[in-house]
């Protein structure tokens, strides 16, 4: 029987904790019903020859072993065509990092969601910090972006955290409820949407939040999608932010954490996989 109950927040007794503390509890029989997603986001790396043997190496493995998790890689513009030509009849699925929120035009230098769609994609990352912070996207902005993705037929992978200043002013909650809704379009749900949060000041840092952390935040960003979307209970949650095999299995364990998006360590096929195997 699957055991249906409140996670408490680093570690504090269950009987201890008011519920406005706990916010609403994890059901974790929906939680079995979401498939988990393992993505691998390749940011600015990869040429031809690494990239595509990357690529091979983990089709090869998903072949030979297929997993239980849903997996994800999201290449450089520049691998996406040879990538999906690597990946035709796996199981792996291919994303593009980023889109314009334009189907096309005068925007020297941006990729559009239908040629995303052409290459091969059915995923693109949306509202990355390291792009939020680079290049000063704005909510709007990744909710215009979103909006292109969906009349494309592209699933986003909405990417909110906060950063560690933010954390530390005790205001996590605000900045990811204020991202959701602001770059949420309405009417998005569980099969084009996939919720990532990262907080920033994990991000290639090494440093992670507890897994009783992030399934705290988890749990107030689902309330938030309650508000938001109609199917709130099927949206995935994935968390991101120094995902390593040797951490991986404890953080996808979390209440309401339905995968990783992983950095670094989805450029060594061997780590990447490991991941993908703690999902279950
Ligand atoms: P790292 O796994 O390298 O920390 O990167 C996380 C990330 O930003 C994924 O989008």
């Amino acid at each position: 029987m699957i055991e249906v109950r409140r996670q408490a927040p680093q570690g504090r007794p269950l009987a201890d904790a008011p519920p406005s503390v706990l916010g609403d509890p994890v059901d974790f029989r929906e939680k079995a019903l979401r498939r988990k997603l393992i993505a691998g986001n390749w940011k600015m790396n990869g040429r031809r020859a690494d990239g595509l043997a990357l690529a091979r190496d983990l089709a090869g493995r998903a072949a030979a072993e297929p997993p239980a998790a849903e997996l994800l890689i999201c290449p450089p513009a520049t691998l996406l065509m040879g990538v999906a030509e690597v990946l035709a009849g796996s199981v792996i699925a291919l994303g593009g990092q980023d889109c314009h929120g334009d189907l096309a035009g005068a925007h020297t230098g941006d990729i559009a969601a239908p040629m995303l769609r052409d290459a091969g994609c059915s995923y693109v990352i949306l509202g990355h910090s390291e792009r939020r912070i680079e290049h000063h996207e704005s909510d709007a902005l990744v909710c215009a972006k979103a909006l292109a993705a969906r009349r494309t037929g592209l699933a986003v992978i909405l990417c909110i955290g906060e950063t560690a200043e933010q954390r530390d002013a005790g205001r996590a909650h605000e900045v990811v409820a204020r991202q959701l809704g602001g770059s949420l379009p309405q009417g998005l749900g569980a099969a084009e949407l996939v919720v990532a949060y990262e907080p920033v000041w994990a991000i290639g840092t090494g440093r992670t939040p507890t897994p009783a952390d992030v399934a705290e935040v988890h749990g107030h960003i689902r309330a938030e999608l309650k508000r938001r979307v109609a199917d709130p209970a099927a949206v995935r949650i994935l968390y991101g932010g120094s995902v390593k095999p040797g951490n991986a299995r404890e953080l996808l364990a979390a209440g309401d954490v339905d995968g990783a998006l992983v950095g670094g360590a989805s450029l060594v096929a061997e780590d990447f996989w490991a991941i993908a195997r703690a999902a279950g």
